[in-house]
């Protein structure tokens, strides 16, 4: 079987950011397994998942972590920043709060992590358009001011959770 010989050319840890409840662990569960669970529970401390890709014809695996939203839960901060070339900035489209938090989540992960990283600003949840509570305009507009690549995603029907992880992968690379 070719995945036991395979020879991994690049190992990329990914981290996932954002408020409880807007979908990281179902967008990871999405990528990585191509699962989702109505009933997902709030994670607690941290866990990661890989997944091994070809990306110009090298071997990439893709190391996501995924943290509690809720600070209670959290674990040390640092550690799990430490390493990391990409980002995955979560909000949940129907949860104007959850936006509203984006720009100290950001300030958290320019904190603690690699001035390099490449950030990727995430709306969720857009399989509930009609309870839309965030403009697409706003998050371009801060996606853009703040230089961060800027999609809408949905965990639950699959739109756009293949192209956020990639396109973060490929800007890696
Ligand atoms: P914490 O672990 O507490 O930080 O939350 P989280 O960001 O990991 O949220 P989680 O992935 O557990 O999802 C929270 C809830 O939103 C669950 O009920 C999911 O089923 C639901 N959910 C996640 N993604 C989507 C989505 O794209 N669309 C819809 N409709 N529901 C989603
Ligand atoms: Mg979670």
């Amino acid at each position: 079987y070719g995945d036991f010989s395979q020879k991994i050319d690049y190992v990329f840890k990914v981290v996932l950011i954002g408020d409880s409840a807007v979908g990281k662990s179902q967008l990871l569960a999405r990528f990585a397994r191509n699962e989702f669970s109505v009933d997902s529970k709030a994670t607690i401390g941290v866990e990661f998942q890989t997944k091994t890709l070809v990306i110009d014809q090298k071997t990439v695996k893709a190391q996501i972590w995924d943290t509690a939203g809720q600070e209670r839960y959290r674990a040390v901060t640092s550690a799990y920043y430490r390493g990391a070339v990409g980002a995955m900035l979560v909000y949940d489209m129907t949860k104007r709060q959850s936006f509203d938090h984006i720009a100290r989540w950001l300030d958290e992960l320019r904190g603690h992590a690699d001035k390099n990283i490449i950030i990727m600003l995430i709306g969720n949840k857009c399989d509930l358009a009609s309870l839309r509570a965030v403009p697409i305009e706003d998050a371009k507009e801060f996606a853009e001011r703040e230089n961060l690549f800027f999609m809408e995603t949905s965990a639950l029907d699959s739109t756009n959770v293949e192209t956020a992880f990639l396109t973060v992968l490929t800007e890696i690379y």
